[in-house]
């Protein structure tokens, strides 16, 4: 924290913390992130060159674009209903739904006319970037703060960058058990993690961390888990699907992947709190386990690099270089090498499909 910036969010922990003992992990990030004043998302646009990081339709308005041709194949594929809730979670400043929305009305205008349009965001700030990104698409949004308020009906829900920003709980391995991180006062003003005094239930631990060893780290979030299955469980009785893209991990396996970004920069989750970007991978492993369990089929995951590439990432950039000069050819390369190469966006960003139970999973998804 720089000598010179207010900290109420800090003051406020710190006071928590000394009056009822050490908070959780979860519960840290959830202050971090979402409290009603001081929280990172409720006070600031982190997006972008000025903010604290880029995402994927930022970098380029090919991802969206992409995003919404496949929203209007599943439209197709599910036998063109009368309507479609479209749901966009986490939506940021817009941008992947407004270049979705403008390709949808420039390939499928019968899928346009059919679409009502859902955001699911808890920031007073986005949400005024978001209806200023698609005023001019001719769609109203509705805003709600959780997914469950959307109402039923076929729908398609897409995810860009929104799991990693749940609160997850962390816990150690330890010579006899399992004990939760917490974060408590470091005695210098700062917050630092501890062990819990009280030994965790294993069982509370999926199966892939019951044979970790000592000092291991074990993430669960029951945040994510409460999403995925509410979405996961519309599907399993309605028509459409889900598209899930974030940074994380096929397989559950341990390891500590709590981050905090601040002007581009990785800094130490417990500094500034509220002031930085506070997430962790995804693990898709437990997000499949899930959709499994709620009667709906996950797809195997692809790579982003894979997906993008799949729907045709390379021709839609041909096409937008054709007339663009020098310097704007350039810059569209190089994001799709930022979106798909395997060393920057392409492997660590993953793409599950979430849908009913249906024996064949949805372009450009393979078969189990
Ligand atoms: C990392 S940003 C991603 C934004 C956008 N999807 C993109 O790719 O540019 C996370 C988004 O999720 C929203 N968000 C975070 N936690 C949320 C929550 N618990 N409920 C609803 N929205 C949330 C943020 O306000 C923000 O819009």
């Amino acid at each position: 924290m720089a000598n010179d910036e207010q900290d109420e969010l800090g003051d406020e922990i710190r006071h928590r913390i000394s009056l009822n003992g050490p908070l959780n992990i979860a519960r840290y990030m959830s202050l971090c992130l979402s409290h009603s004043e001081h929280g990172y998302y409720m006070t600031r646009d982190p997006l972008g060159v000025l903010g604290d990081f880029t995402t994927a339709p930022e970098i380029s308005q090919i991802f969206g674009e992409i995003i919404g041709l496949w929203t209007a194949y599943i439209w197709q594929a599910i036998g063109a209903p009368t309507r479609l809730q479209l749901v966009e979670l986490g939506p940021g400043r817009g941008t992947l739904m407004a270049d979705a929305l403008r390709a949808i009305r420039a390939a499928a205008p019968n899928c346009m006319a059919a679409l009502d349009l859902h955001l699911i965001e808890t920031s007073p700030v986005l949400r005024a970037k978001q209806a200023e990104a698609l005023a001019a698409s001719g769609i109203s949004p509705h805003w709600h703060d959780k997914v469950q308020a959307v109402p039923l009906g076929a729908a398609v829900f897409l995810a860009n960058e929104f799991f990693d920003a749940l609160p997850i709980h962390q816990y150690q391995r330890v010579d006899k058990g399992w004990r939760e991180i917490l974060v408590t006062n470091d005695g210098q003003g700062g917050f630092a993690p501890g062990l819990s005094g009280m030994p965790a239930k294993q069982s509370y631990l999926p199966r892939a961390y019951h044979d970790a060893p000592i000092g291991a780290i074990a993430e669960i979030s029951p945040a994510r888990d409460a999403v995925m299955k509410a979405i996961a469980e519309r599907l399993s009785r309605q028509a459409g699907a889900a598209l899930i893209i974030d940074y994380g991990h096929l397989a559950t396996a341990p390891g500590d992947t709590l981050q905090a970004v601040r002007e581009h920069d990785y800094v130490s989750p417990f500094e500034a709190p509220g002031k930085a970007d506070l997430t962790s991978h995804v693990d898709f492993g437990q997000l499949a386990r899930i959709t499994e369990k709620a009667g709906a089929t996950a797809h195997p995951p692809l790579t982003q690099g894979a997906f993008l590439k799949a729907l045709g990432i390379e021709a839609r950039a041909a096409m937008l270089r054709t007339g663009a000069d020098a310097d704007q050819s350039a810059a569209i390369e190089a994001a799709v090498k930022r979106l798909t190469d395997d060393d920057a966006m392409g492997h660590l960003f993953k793409v599950l499909c979430v849908t009913s139970r249906t024996p064949e999973p949805p372009a450009p998804f393979a078969a189990a």
